[in-house]
């Protein structure tokens, strides 16, 4: 493969569903692309190393830190941020279940947490309290939301299966 950079490099991104094209030094993360290239400010740079989970988004439908994955590594794949969650007006069942349960109070590890709820559920790992604690132990909140946190993605577990 033919070696880029350290020269500022053309990526083409696909971000929830959109496709840009942005120039930028192949040792850019992925967050800071999201956030000063295309102003999509949802996902919250906490640590920048790949502590807190604040930064999460999914790529392919896999969540992943966004702090410690290189834009460049994105190309050809669908990256998807909170930005990108809700359906129009309609906000996502679990952003829903969030705002309901009072799942938050000064907000800024929520659209981490979010991302990692709904990919939790995708990959079936919600299905106790200390499962779902395990299994979201990647995203910090230092507000302590975590039993409403938990009770939201309770929620919308039960409401998927009908219970
Ligand atoms: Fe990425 Fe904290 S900002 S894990
Ligand atoms: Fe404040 Fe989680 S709501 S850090």
């Amino acid at each position: 493969m033919e070696a880029r950079g350290p020269e500022n490099v053309k990526v083409g991104l696909s971000v929830n569903g959109e496709s840009h094209l942005v120039e930028l030094e192949p040792r850019v993360s992925l967050l800071d692309t999201l956030r000063e290239k295309l102003a999509l400010t949802g996902s919250k740079k906490g640590c920048d190393q790949g502590t807190c989970g604040a930064c999460t988004v999914w790529v392919d439908g896999r969540r992943v830190l966004s702090c410690l994955t290189l834009a460049i590594t994105c190309e050809g794949q669908e990256v998807t941020t909170i930005e990108g969650l809700a359906d129009g007006e309609e906000m996502h069942p679990m952003q829903r279940a969030f705002l309901e349960h009072d799942a938050f109070q000064c907000g800024y590890c929520t659209p981490g947490q979010i991302m990692s709820a709904v990919a939790l559920l995708d990959e079936g790992h919600a299905g106790t309290d200390p499962e779902i604690a395990e299994w979201m132990s990647g995203n910090i909140c230092r507000c302590a939301a975590y039993p409403n946190i938990r009770s939201a993605i309770r929620e919308v577990r039960d409401r998927k299966t009908g219970q």
